[in-house]
């Protein structure tokens, strides 16, 4: 499945925090909570200090899914790598733009091939470095905890870059955030701007996952 179009709220579940001994089911779980994106966060222990899995396993686990497959590569040295990701089956890849200093180019390969892109930037990383390229791109990622682990509290600072991408994007590029979102954050994520909103810990660790994933789009005042 694509990336849905602008101007509706989504979840993207991360399965960082899901049972990787039963990936397909757990993924199948999130589709008949009538989620449209699930996230696979790509670490390489290197760019991050944590180690996940690789293109293998997005190949193995497309074959189970037809949710739209937002792959985000914590990994250094995309250019390298891009191609194993594209031809597993993602649906949309977001690379960080800490790790490449030709982002346009990572772009045009990833709409070549039919994805969608995305951009990320970590917390500590300004604005200014994507505002010549945000455009350019389906979605801008803007973390908003460090990088690596599940389960990390919400930086509220960091969820404010998103008015500033906002304001550069127009309402024609989505803006997730991914890191430390529940429901109490949500809204806060929302309100500043974003429209995707990736949850790992928040979902999956969850008994309940459909009324997890209700409560986090619920949107709540905390
Ligand atoms: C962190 C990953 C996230 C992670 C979020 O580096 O990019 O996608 O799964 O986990 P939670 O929602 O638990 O903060
Ligand atoms: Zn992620």
């Amino acid at each position: 499945m694509r990336l849905p179009k602008p101007s509706t709220i989504e979840i993207a579940p991360s399965v960082l925090s899901a049972d990787f001994a039963r990936l397909a089911d757990e993924v199948k779980e999130m589709e008949k909570c009538g989620v449209k994106i699930i996230h696979l966060d790509i670490m390489d222990a290197h760019f991050v200090p944590n180690l996940t899995f690789g293109a293998p396993v997005i190949a193995k686990l497309r074959k189970y899914s037809t949710l739209c497959f937002d792959t985000h590569l914590m990994i250094t040295d995309p250019d390298k790598y891009l191609d194993d990701f594209i031809k597993a089956g993602s649906d949309h890849i977001t690379f960080h733009i800490e790790t490449t200093n030709e982002p346009v180019k990572l772009i045009d390969r990833i709409h070549a091939a039919g994805l969608t892109a995305g951009v990320c930037i970590k917390p500590k990383t300004g604005v200014e470095t994507i505002a010549d390229i945000a455009a350019l791109c389906d979605m801008v990622l803007v973390m908003t905890v460090e990088p690596g682990f599940g389960g990390q509290s919400f930086m509220y600072d960091a969820v404010q870059k998103c008015r500033e991408i906002r304001n550069i994007v127009g309402n024609d590029v989505r803006i997730q955030v991914d890191g430390g979102i529940d429901p109490e954050t949500s809204h806060i994520a929302v309100d500043c701007g974003a429209d995707t909103l990736v949850a790992g810990s928040a979902v999956f660790s969850k008994p309940d996952r459909q009324k997890a994933i209700n409560d986090i789009l619920a949107l709540r005042r905390s």
